[in-house]
């Protein structure tokens, strides 16, 4: 393997338009409605992405539910799973707090019609005067912010030589400060509206009949409240006892004022959460566990180093089920889109009892806990990792992209073996002499332990090693004319370009050791 590929690869040096153009090239992501001009915020997974999506969602699963980690006190934690509905009885959402307050602060441009999350905003030059400061949306890759603050800077001067302050928009800064907003495609200040809250639901309607108010329900923007409405449901059905967890992976749909960073913010995405539900003397305990257990779990998936991070929140960045609890955190990985920034990954929050109070009062039910053990009526508290599952495809993309000039496709996908998409391929050298059946059956053989083994005959033998190189296949074995003879076949090592030979009869077990399968 060349220096270039060894080293390790700084993400800000990453091009986000190299990792899109190979994710639709050999079939990872592809826009959604994609002939009909895209529809803004929406993604669709290909063969190769639904599969690598799919080995994470199960590798998670696996680690949570089938095969659940061992618990502060040295015993298996607890943990079951679940698949609520995606659509619920609306006052679910009034109770957990999302009609009234699941919202961003929106902005609109009156001149480009483009529409700005106001928390983006962002002051990039002061004046030391207050009337001077200016705003500007700075989302982005460097060029364009460098574009930005340049135009701002002359905006500053005219704005303040034209004595424009009156006609721009303004944003609050505290009691009686304001600033100017600018939007980052307009010809002239002053053409951002004021700040709107913005409901990040879906609404939709159900049944054929009847008003829109009347019959008017939610695509669910979050999994967890599933599972806090079935909590009871758990209890009285199985035979886990506090402390335990229930796990559930889903789709969540927000209609998020500015979708961008390709799946990083979607509208419409997958989740994999875990409520854990404990007694509220044990919250610190179980928050801690947590927090480190998945920050180790990522790390094991290859997004170790530099480019992980867990940060703990400030308490004033607390959400509102939050505030009185053992703390949140986030899992943060650098994706080039925010380097050297972080961008979130997974929350892990101590949402105390909020959510079963809330359940428990809207929908008029008894939702305490009766704890045998300390003869004690309590809610319990609730530590919740919450993971978004496209963005955890995304670093791993990120992660596993790798240039290399020294190859033929220049670049390949160093995924961890656990989650690679494609687990080994086979080439039959030429297609004759029994080489394709001998691949063929030997394609059959593997695909039966490991999943997605691909078999190749088309084109050159380069070729086909670069196409597997771009989809991040570990292992290629490939047939020849030797292995009619000695029944030894070629095996090339993705990240070292080594080559070996081993007996056709002992693949199977050569690609277990190497999987870990
Ligand atoms: N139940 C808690 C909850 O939903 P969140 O921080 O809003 O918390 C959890 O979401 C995770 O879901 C995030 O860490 C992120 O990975 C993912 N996520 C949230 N909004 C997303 C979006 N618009 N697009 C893709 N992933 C998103």
């Amino acid at each position: 393997m060349s220096n270039a590929a060894t080293a390790s690869i700084d993400n800000a040096a990453k091009s986000m338009t190299d990792i899109m153009a190979l994710c639709k090239r050999r079939g990872f992501i592809f826009q959604a409605s994609e002939i009909y001009g895209g529809v803004n915020g929406f993604w669709d997974y290909g063969p190769q992405g639904a599969q690598l999506k799919k080995n994470l969602r199960d590798a998670w699963w696996n680690d949570c539910v089938t095969n659940p980690p061992i618990g502060p006190d040295g015993d298996e934690v607890s943990i079951v799973g679940l698949d609520s509905c995606i659509i619920q009885n609306p006052k679910v959402w009034e109770a957990s707090g999302h009609v009234g307050g699941f919202s961003d602060p929106m902005v609109d441009c009156r001149e480009t019609k483009n529409r700005y999350r106001a928390d983006h905003l962002m002051c990039i030059c002061e004046d030391g005067d207050r009337e001077g400061l200016i705003f500007a949306y700075l989302e982005g890759d460097d060029d364009s912010i460098a574009q930005t603050r340049k135009k701002l800077d002359k905006y500053k001067k005219r704005i303040i030589e034209d004595d424009k302050l009156c006609t721009c928009a303004f944003l609050e800064l505290s009691a009686n400060e304001r600033a100017i907003t600018v939007g980052p495609d307009v010809k002239i200040p002053g053409t951002l509206t004021e700040p709107r809250d913005f409901n990040l639901m879906f609404p939709t309607i159900l049944g054929a009949t009847g008003d829109w108010e009347e019959n008017k329900a939610y695509l669910r923007p979050e999994t967890a409240q599933g599972i806090f409405i079935n909590y009871k449901n758990v209890l009285d059905s199985t035979r886990v006892k506090v402390p335990f967890g229930i796990a559930q992976t889903g789709k969540a749909f927000r209609n998020e004022v500015t979708p961008r960073n390709f799946t990083f913010r979607s509208r419409e995405f997958e989740q994999m959460e875990i409520e854990f539900f404990c007694h509220p003397d044990e919250s610190q305990k179980w928050y801690e566990f947590w927090r480190d257990l998945r920050m180790r779990w990522w790390e094991s998936l290859g997004l170790a180093g530099d480019n992980l991070l867990l940060r703990e929140h400030d308490k004033d960045e607390l959400a509102h089920y939050a505030k009185t609890g053992a703390g949140t955190s986030d899992i943060e990985y650098r994706f080039p889109f925010t380097a050297p920034g972080f961008g979130e990954l997974e929350g892990v929050a101590d949402r105390s009892n909020y959510d079963l109070k809330q359940h428990a009062e809207h929908g008029n039910t008894k939702l305490e806990y009766f704890d045998q053990e300390r003869n004690e009526r309590y809610l319990p508290n609730v530590i919740e990792p919450s993971a978004g599952l496209d963005r955890g495809v995304l670093a791993l993309i990120c992660e596993a992209f790798t240039p290399d000039p020294d190859r033929p496709s220049k670049v390949f996908m160093k995924f961890n073996p656990r989650i690679a998409p494609t687990k080994a391929a086979v080439f039959p050298l030429v297609k004759k002499d029994g080489m394709p059946e001998i691949g063929k059956k030997l394609q059959t053989q593997l695909r039966k332990r490991f999943g997605a083994v691909e078999f190749d005959a088309k084109q050159s033998i380069g070729k086909r090693y670069a196409r597997m190189d771009e989809v991040g296949c570990p292992y290629c074995f490939t047939i020849d004319g030797d292995t009619l003879t000695d029944q030894t076949v070629t095996v090339r090592d993705r990240d070292t370009l080594s080559q070996e030979r081993i007996a056709l009869d002992q693949v199977e077990g050569f690609l277990a050791e190497k999987l870990g399968a």
